[in-house]
């Protein structure tokens, strides 16, 4: 019987890594070929939208040759078979949690596959390329559609539904994050003054790695489907 009633995990680039999509931080990693001020931040965009939309265009592209592998589908598992909570919190923009099957999950970058509008605030579905010249499907203004992704200097979305699922939480659990970027870097910290087991499941040790009291590395399709089957078992 697990003695854990109230989990949340976090998840990064590297839990889709085994299924094709490009992590940031890797040697040959999306970070090493562009630089993140010119794509992902407010003023890359006012600069040069075209390039920023070009980049998410090529990301989004790419979603529909990539699928979930078996680390996405052992979170969706835990969420449809824990007896107790499961919260899912991720960094990532692809859709592959959700393909898998996870539905109570926040992404807190946003998601590839949505468009905002910087002048009426509404978020519309988009899963095509998005270019300067589309107009809102609310508010029919053009040159306002940005993708609808938390950029550098940007605060993540559902920061207050994340904090507080962290200060109840009994068992926190980091999957494929290199601890670089924060607020999520500090999840483990909250989790730890939470009283919460933290947990890191990782290719290598992370930047965090002195904050987790456990940790597991090897590729996330072979550790993470093992350490759900020990919190089921
Ligand atoms: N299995 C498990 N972990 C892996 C695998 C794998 N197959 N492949 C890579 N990793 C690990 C790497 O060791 C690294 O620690 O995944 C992590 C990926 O780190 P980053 O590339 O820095 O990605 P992430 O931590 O998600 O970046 C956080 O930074 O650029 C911003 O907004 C962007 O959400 C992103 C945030």
């Amino acid at each position: 019987m697990t003695r854990y009633s109230r989990i949340v995990i976090l998840t990064g680039a590297g839990i889709s890594a085994e299924s094709g999509v490009d992590t940031f931080r890797a040697k040959d990693g999306i970070w090493s070929k562009i630089d993140y001020r010119d794509v992902a931040t407010p003023q890359g965009f006012a600069r040069d939208p075209d390039r920023v939309h070009e980049f998410y265009n090529e990301r989004r592209r790419g979603l529909v040759s990539v699928s979930p592998n078996a680390a996405h589908a052992a979170l969706a598992r835990l969420e449809r078979e824990f007896a107790g909570n499961v919260l899912l919190v991720t960094q990532n923009i692809d859709d592959l949690h959700e393909r898998a099957g996870s539905s109570r999950l926040i992404h807190m970058h946003g998601e590839l596959v949505r468009a905002l509008c910087a002048n009426c605030g509404q978020r519309h579905d988009w899963p095509g390329d998005m270019d300067v010249g589309h107009s809102c499907p609310a508010c029919h203004s053009a040159g306002y559609l940005r993708p609808d992704v938390v950029w550098f200097g940007e605060m993540p979305y559902k920061m207050e539904r994340i904090s507080a699922a962290i200060a109840l939480c009994d068992l926190f659990v980091s999957i494929g994050t290199s601890g670089n970027v924060y607020p999520a870097a500090g999840f483990v910290e909250e989790a730890r003054i939470a009283g919460a087991h933290t947990v890191e499941l990782n290719l290598e040790p992370s930047e965090g790695r002195s904050h987790f009291a456990e940790a597991q590395y090897g590729r996330a399709t072979e550790i993470v489907p093992a350490f759900v089957e020990k919190l089921l078992g």
